[in-house]
């Protein structure tokens, strides 16, 4: 692996997905695949071994449960809800809250809550994706490397991302072999991951429903295209809580997206269309402080929307995330990883944005990465 994609011919291509979907249907061993989000670990959604292996692998705590991907809606009505019917509707097993989100929105970075089958008195899915949770997690990514893995597998994957637990999780096949090299058998190159973060999580089961992650599909997404159903939408917002308390989703329980190096996160006010330049010198100050009381001896700044490398008066590494939302989600992992893992610096220091379209999830993954060390300019 030498950071590029390698060229392969159509049979090679078609070799190489055959063998992975192998492993997957075959084994109870664990396949690394690219999603359009980031890359996942996958293994048989159907089966204890393959589940607990992507546990292992990873290092994850077994209470966090895993989201299962799907090629497509037949697959998931035929596989998951045992369904033998031919002329079973696409959306039959499907509560109708999310049926105007999923025209819209699947294939795509949108994971949604569903009824256990085993509740509906059908056995297919392992107990260990759910973590005895009352919901299970599904989505049918859009990416054709994981489609064509899921579709040739004929099997339902369940996949967490595929980052050693606490990492930031990787939107290059370089960084899943980075983690997780010697771990498992196979990782499938499918160039970087072109949204960057990972997907929006809803449940629509419960009353109003919920945004317990935000992701690659934005809230105002979820609110336009959701219609009525989702105007009362309320949005998970803790980025911690305690090992013992009782959350929705727990993934949240968990440290995340944290580098080896310390991150401090400048937060800019709402609405600011430019920033003062007494306010950048103050902001001078305290990161200078901040420089001074970590001795760190390496610094980063990633930059996005309003700052540039002049703010830091110390030599340091600069990396300019980008200028749009989208932008910087598909940066933001690959530069914490680049400069945390290759430049090895002691101290990031990362621009944020404001919490809103695709700033919600930028601000949720950076807070937990910065363990809540800003400064608000
Ligand atoms: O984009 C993604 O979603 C990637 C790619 C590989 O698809 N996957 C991913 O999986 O990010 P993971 O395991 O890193 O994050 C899944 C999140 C966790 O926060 C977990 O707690 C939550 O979804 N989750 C899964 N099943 C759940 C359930 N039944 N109820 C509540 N939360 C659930
Ligand atoms: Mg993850």
């Amino acid at each position: 692996i030498d950071g590029s994609l390698p060229s392969f011919t159509c049979a090679e291509t078609e070799k190489n997905l055959l063998e992975a979907a192998g492993v997957i249907r075959d084994t109870s061993e664990t396949v690394a695949f690219p999603t359009e989000t980031v890359y996942g670990l996958g293994g048989s959604s159907l089966n204890d071994e393959s589940v607990k292996n992507i546990y292992k692998a990873k290092n994850r705590p077994n209470d966090n449960p895993l989201i299962t991907h799907v090629s497509s809606l037949s697959q998931l009505n035929r596989i998951i809800y045992s369904e033998s019917s031919n002329d079973c509707k696409p959306l039959s097993h499907i509560p109708e809250i999310y049926h105007p989100l999923l025209a819209k929105l699947w294939p795509g970075p949108l994971t949604i809550l569903l009824p256990i089958p085993e509740d509906l008195g059908k056995s297919t899915l392992s107990e260990l994706t759910t973590a005895n949770q009352p919901t299970f997690a599904c989505r049918i990514p859009a990416n054709p490397v994981a489609r064509a893995l899921i579709a040739l597998s004929d099997t339902p994957i369940a996949a967490p991302s595929a980052n050693a637990s606490t990492r930031p999780s990787p939107t290059t096949a370089q960084h899943v072999y980075h983690d997780l090299n010697g771990k498992i058998p196979l990782i499938l190159d499918g160039g970087k991951c072109s949204v960057g973060v990972e997907s929006t999580v809803v449940d629509g089961l419960v009353s109003p429903p919920m945004l317990l992650r935000p992701g690659g599909f934005t809230y105002e997404d979820i609110l336009r295209i959701g219609g009525i159903l989702w105007n009362e939408c309320l949005v998970e917002t803790k980025v911690s809580v305690k090992d013992d308390e009782k959350v929705k989703t727990p993934g949240m329980k968990y440290r995340h997206y944290s580098p080896k190096a310390k991150v401090l996160l400048l937060i800019p006010e709402t609405n600011l269309p430019s920033v003062s330049s007494q306010r950048i010198e103050k902001l001078k100050e305290l990161i200078n402080i901040e420089i001074t009381n970590e001795n760190a001896k390496k610094v980063a700044f990633l930059s996005s929307f309003y700052l540039d490398k002049t703010l830091i008066n110390h030599n340091c590494i600069h990396e300019p995330l980008g200028k749009t939302g989208k932008e910087v989600q598909a940066n933001l992992f690959a530069l914490l990883r680049k400069v945390d893992e290759e430049d090895n610096v002691d101290l990031i220091i990362v621009e944020g944005t404001e919490a809103s379209e695709e700033g919600l999830a930028i601000m949720n993954r950076l807070r937990k990465a910065a363990s809540n060390n800003v400064i608000i300019f």
